[in-house]
């Protein structure tokens, strides 16, 4: 018998909502984003399942790259942030990555490592997100140096990232698109380069934005990247059951209060149910009371503090004991709902989950 928090992972619908990413660009190569343990989800598991369906998968960095290889991924991997340091660029090569390059300095690395073979890039221009990315004037200059160079394999793919693809009344994903497409450089034969734009809101909501290749992160996970409902986005599956148990339940008297700090204080006679789950394990410890929690299926209010390793749920309404499940997120509570309710986003729930967790990969 041990603690029953765990973090149960569907990987069926991981492949599910693989799967309708690539249906939604048939035309593009989907690499799926395993950055930060994939979202959470273990990013070795994650990668050996889609390991049969992806061409590449995208990572924050090089630790995160030099993991999957150590665990047998033999796919390319793209970093999404290029280079942290020049050094890195033979390590690159040693390691078949791909590198994305997005200022000046990471491109002179390029250029002035010592490679044996050519190495693939991504080069990505700043279309009006203004986080990363060469400015569209300097595209065309960096985009030819590099094919120049005999380090740098002739296949270059020119990239940029949303800022607003997410909300689907705004015109900042059309503005970047035509920013995007009027500064997208040419080779001497006038041909065109492969491009990449689209994450998951833009695969689910944008289709102008397909291009190449796609590069989906939360989708995957089987959440919504919208606050809203969207046709595409109700067809994926979460993956992540979060779930804990019963360890305690309690009758309290009205004007009693629960946990620390006394944040709650009951209005009438109450039965209070204590969960084996806290900030040690990644639950957010500012959510509210009356963040939802489902106990034997059905949802009931988190009341008072959250501790680190254990939080209170009212269930004066339900049949509870020690031993019954608790959900904190997954198919029946969407973690987008837990983390509105704790004025976060579910891709911080999920990406913030400590090792602590046992993972089971179903
Ligand atoms: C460059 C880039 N592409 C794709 C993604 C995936 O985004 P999402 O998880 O919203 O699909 C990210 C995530 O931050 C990113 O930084």
């Amino acid at each position: 018998m041990s603690r029953p928090t765990i973090a149960k992972i569907d990987l069926d619908a991981l492949r599910h909502n693989y799967g309708l990413a690539e249906s939604l660009a048939p035309g593009s190569q989907t690499i799926p984003m395993v950055k930060a343990n994939a979202y959470g989800h273990g990013a070795i598991e994650i990668a050996n399942a889609l390991a049969s369906m992806a061409p590449a998968f995208g990572v924050a960095c090089i630790e995160e790259a030099i993991a999957l290889r150590d665990a047998n991924i033999s796919q390319p991997i793209l970093l999404l942030e290029g280079t942290f340091t020049a050094d890195e660029v033979v390590q690159a090569e040693h390691y078949n990555l791909w590198l994305m390059v997005e200022n000046q300095p990471q491109l002179d690395a390029i250029l002035a490592a010592d490679l044996s073979h050519q190495i693939k890039v991504w080069l990505g221009v700043d279309t009006g997100m203004h986080r990363l990315g060469f400015q569209p004037k300097d595209l065309a200059a960096a985009y030819s140096t590099l094919k120049e160079s005999r380090n740098v394999h002739n296949e270059i793919v020119v990239t940029s990232h949303f800022a607003c693809a997410d909300d689907l009344n705004s015109q900042a994903t059309n503005k970047q698109i035509a920013t995007f497409d009027q500064h997208l450089p040419s080779d001497s034969d006038q041909a065109l380069p492969l491009t990449s734009l689209a994450n998951s809101a833009a695969i689910l909501a944008w289709p102008a934005a397909q291009r190449d290749w796609q590069r989906p992160g939360y989708m995957l996970y089987g959440n919504s990247p919208f606050a809203q409902p969207q046709a595409n986005a109700d067809q994926l599956r979460p993956v992540m059951s979060f779930e804990s148990a019963v360890i305690s339940v309690r009758e309290i008297a009205a004007g009693e209060s629960v946990g620390y700090g006394a944040t709650w204080t009951a209005e009438h006679p109450s039965r209070i149910a204590t969960v084996a789950v806290g900030y040690g394990d990644g639950y957010p410890r500012h959510a509210p009371n009356g963040t939802p929690v489902l106990i034997n299926g059905v949802r009931c209010p988190l009341v008072g503090r959250v501790s680190m390793d254990m939080i209170t749920v009212d269930v004066t309404d339900i049949q509870a004991s020690i031993g019954d499940k608790a959900i904190l997120w997954g198919p029946a509570l969407p973690v987008n709902e837990v983390a509105a309710v704790c004025n976060t986003i579910g891709y911080e729930l999920l990406t913030r989950m400590p090792a602590r967790v046992p993972r089971a990969y179903l």
